[in-house]
């Protein structure tokens, strides 16, 4: 019997997650009711989002319930199906959660189309993240020709397609990131004009130095100290986007920013971005997306973990920063 290998949830963190948190367990492969699909998982996304789901509670989506499939996107092929839209062999992704089958609803399901792209740009620069990328930073941020954008977490799959998008719409490009390693692809492969290292410079100095014009669009996906020594930089008329603020998710308590009056002075705004919200709209920027990459004005690259034993060492390289690139466990 084939078996159904699983990543429970089962218990909750008290900050950052443990080994014990998660139980791996084999299930029958699950019955097919009508209007169903039936999903063998090659792989699964690791995202920052899940520490978040891993609380009681709901914010902008429910948490995870204890004893549950750990709910994580993922992407695969159909290997049965009762859906009229989906055949044997086609290449799906959704939220299919941390297992090896999805039995899922045909209508929750996003068909696939290689030609784009590998399997994994799928889950990363093609997926979920590069939709909050594109959305994030172009409806968001609305960034004009000349302007300089920040973006911290920049070597991460979101903040390093902000940074390369901004590029390509004209834009003076700075990002922090957490090693001199990621500091120099961020210059070298994805053309940004400055990186931070910002666990060994002054922070506050080299943004000075860097932005003589200010921030005109700072696309945080760290939050802490580094969201408060951006709005103290930012330019008249700046946007703020908070879309993530990874340096706070395994606190007991989040800390705000001091620095917000500043937003007041510079006649900025400030705003915040669930991707999910533009879901209607992502095939229009995995169309964009794909041609940039295909003329080479686009780069990404995937961290690719094997095994879904390694479901819990793969999640914990988001939050010490050991990823370079889309986090991605092949399964
Ligand atoms: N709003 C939305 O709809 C939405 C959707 C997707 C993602 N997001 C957010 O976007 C952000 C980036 O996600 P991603 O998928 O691109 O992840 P990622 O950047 O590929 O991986 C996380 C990175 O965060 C950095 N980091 C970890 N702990 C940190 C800390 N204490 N201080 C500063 N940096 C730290 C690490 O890089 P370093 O080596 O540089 O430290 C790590 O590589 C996250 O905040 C995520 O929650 C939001």
């Amino acid at each position: 019997m084939v078996e159904n290998r699983c990543i429970l949830l089962a218990s909750r963190p008290m900050g950052k997650p443990t080994p014990n948190n998660f139980a791996e367990v084999s299930r029958p492969v699950p019955e097919l009711q009508e209007g169903m699909v039936l999903v063998k998982v090659d792989m699964i996304s690791l995202d920052p989002a899940m520490r978040g789901w891993m609380n009681e509670g709901t914010t902008y989506i429910r948490g995870v319930a204890l004893g549950e499939v750990m709910r994580a996107f993922a992407a695969g092929h159909v290997v049965r199906s009762r859906h009229p839209d989906f055949a044997e062999g086609d290449w799906v992704s959704g939220l299919l959660g941390a297992q090896t089958y999805a039995a899922v609803p045909g209508q929750n399901l996003t068909r696939l189309d290689l030609s784009l792209g590998p399997l994994e740009w799928h889950l990363g620069i093609l997926g979920m993240p590069g939709m909050t990328a594109y959305f994030g930073l172009l409806e968001r941020g609305r960034p004009q020709a000349g302007e300089t954008v920040f973006v911290s977490g920049a070597a991460g799959i979101v903040g390093a397609t902000v940074g390369q998008i901004a590029k390509i719409k004209g834009c003076r490009v700075v990002g922090t990131a957490g090693s001199a390693e990621k500091c120099r692809y961020l210059i070298e492969t994805c053309g940004f004009d400055a990186a931070i290292h910002y666990k060994n410079d002054d922070v506050a100095a080299r943004l000075k130095e860097c932005c003589p014009e200010g921030i005109h669009v700072f696309f945080d996906n760290v939050g802490g100290e580094i969201l408060d020594i951006g709005l103290a930089h930012l330019a008249r008329g700046a946007r703020v986007v908070i879309c993530g603020a990874i340096s706070q998710y395994n606190e007991p308590q989040m800390c705000g920013p001091r620095n917000y009056m500043k937003i007041v002075t510079a006649r900025g705004l400030l705003t915040g971005i669930i991707v999910f919200d533009f879901q209607e709209r992502y095939p229009e920027a995995v169309a964009q997306l794909s041609a940039w990459l295909k003329n080479g004005q686009l780069h990404t690259r995937t961290d690719l973990v094997e095994g879904i034993e390694n479901f819990y060492p793969a999640l914990m390289k988001l939050y010490n920063g050991s990823n370079f690139g889309k986090v991605v466990l092949k399964v």
